[in-house]
Order: structure tokens, then sequence, then C-alpha cells
């Protein structure tokens, strides 16, 4: 399979293509994230421990739309069949409506949602082409409900949320899935400095899992959506 994964130099990004690239039949992979350095090393490292697999390491800002361009015509120059693509690039700044800095809101849904829309709206006509992929979709439980220090980034995720629901009503017809994948706290870098307590939140793996899960059901079933909470229930 080619496999497309944003974010993907650690956290739950990095978690998901380890679990496809655990696969004995071995997958390409096309992986980014901004700091390349971060991104070469975790290419390296996922090409050592799995060589079956090929992996593509390519710079991209999500946010930007040059940056994803440049990221979509390095992709098409090695392949146009598109089989898996997370759109799991995301930032987090906490915060709530009333009080943060102005432009948070902007910056959020830059990388949170313009990047998951642009990039996927460059690809689909590849997939439409050729009837055939699966779309994850990396929401939040913060795309369900509000909750405390939340602001732009809930705001973000819900608008995440409502354009995974459109694309998988748009895509039925061509044989498209659309998972919107909904986790509640998972231990990435996001968490570190935080002092959580690492058994009172899920493992960025759990994640990984279902996703991988929905990945290889029959092709007229689709996982719409993956709601995965930390078992003590929300922090
Ligand atoms: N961890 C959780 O508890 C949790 C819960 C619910 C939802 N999520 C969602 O899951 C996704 C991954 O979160 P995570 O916890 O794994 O975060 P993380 O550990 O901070 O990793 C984020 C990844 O995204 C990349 N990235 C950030 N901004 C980017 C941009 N503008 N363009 C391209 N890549 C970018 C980062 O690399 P660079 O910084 O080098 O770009 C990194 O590879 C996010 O969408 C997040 O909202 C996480």
């Amino acid at each position: 399979m080619n496999i497309i994964i944003t974010g993907a130099s650690k956290g739950l990004g990095k978690s998901i293509a380890e679990i496809f690239a655990a696969d004995k039949q071995g997958h390409s992979f096309f992986i980014c994230a901004r700091n390349s350095n971060e991104l070469e090393n975790t290419a390296k490292e996922l090409q050592g421990r799995f060589p079956r697999t090929s992996m593509h390491a390519i710079a991209c800002d999500v946010a930007d739309r040059q940056s994803v361009n440049g990221f979509v015509k390095q992709v098409l120059q090695i392949t146009d069949r598109i089989d898996v693509l997370v759109n799991n690039a995301g930032i987090f700044y906490p915060g709530s409506v009333h009080n943060e800095a102005e432009g948070t809101l902007e910056k959020m849904i830059e990388v949170n949602l313009y990047g998951a829309y642009h990039l996927t709206r460059l690809l689909l006509p590849y997939m439409m082409k050729v009837k055939s992929g699966h779309i994850f979709n990396i929401c939040s439980i913060a795309s369900l409900a509000a909750y405390e220090n939340g602001g732009a980034y809930s705001i973000s995720k819900f608008a995440l949320y409502g354009f995974s629901k459109n694309l998988r009503e748009e895509m039925k017809p061509y044989n498209i899935k659309v998972t919107h994948v909904l986790p509640g706290a998972a231990y990435t870098d996001s968490w570190s400095g935080s002092n959580i307590d690492t058994a009172r939140i899920m493992e960025a793996a759990d994640v990984a899992k279902m996703i991988y899960a929905a990945a290889h059901l029959s092709p007229q079933a689709c996982v719409e959506e993956i709601i995965i909470r930390p078992q003590l229930g929300d922090l």
C-alpha cells in the first residue's frame, strides 16, 4: 500500500506509521512534518526496524499552501496511487475564547483544518479516478464537546470533524472510505512536561491499533467514527 501520514515524526502519527510498517508485505510511506531533522531521524529509524518498508520523508508545513503543493508534487513523482491518507498533523495551544492570544484561532484553523482540507483536495482526484482509498482524519474528543482550556483548539477540531463528515458523504459513490478518529488523551510529546500520570491516559499505540483495524475490514464496510477515551474517562 501507499500510505501518507502528516505529522509523523513523533506522537500519534509515528505510532500509526509503526503499526502499518510492521506488516510483512511492506508498504511505501510518505511522511511529513516541519522539522526535517526529526522527520529524517524517524524515517531512518522506521526503515531500519522495518526493512521491507520504503520510507519517503518530505518536510512540509501543512498550514502553508505552497509547502502542501510541493509535498503532493513529490509524492506524485513516485506514485499517484494513494491507499491510505492520514490527516494527523495538528497543534494544540491551551486557552479560552475570552482570553487566548489574538491569532490563536487563525493559527490552529490553518494547521488543524486547512492542512487536512487542502492536502485532501489535492489528492482526491487521483483516489476518485481509481475509486479506492481510505482517509482518516484525526479529530479529537474536543470535536464533540466543549472542555476547559479547549478554546480555539476545540473550535478547529469541531471544524475538522465537520470536514470529515462531509467528505464521508461525498466519497460514498467513489468507494473511498472516510473515518473520523476522535481520541481522548493519549501520551505523546504534546504531553511531555505536563506531569501527567502515563497510566491515567491512553498510549499512542491504542489509537494506532484502532486505525489499523479499521483499515483492514471488507471493502463493503466503513468504520465511520472511532471514539476512544482513557478507561477512567476524560481528564
Ligand atoms: N495526544 C493526544 O492526547 C491527542 C488527543 C486527541 C487528538 N490528538 C490529535 O492527534 C494529532 C497528533 O497529536 P500528537 O499528540 O501526536 O502531537 P505531537 O506529539 O505534538 O506530534 C505532532 C506531529 O505533527 C507535526 N506537525 C505539527 N504541526 C505541523 C504542521 N504545521 N505541518 C506538518 N506537520 C506538523 C509535528 O512535527 P513538527 O513540529 O516538526 O511539524 C509532529 O510530527 C493532532 O492532530 C492532535 O490534535 C491528540
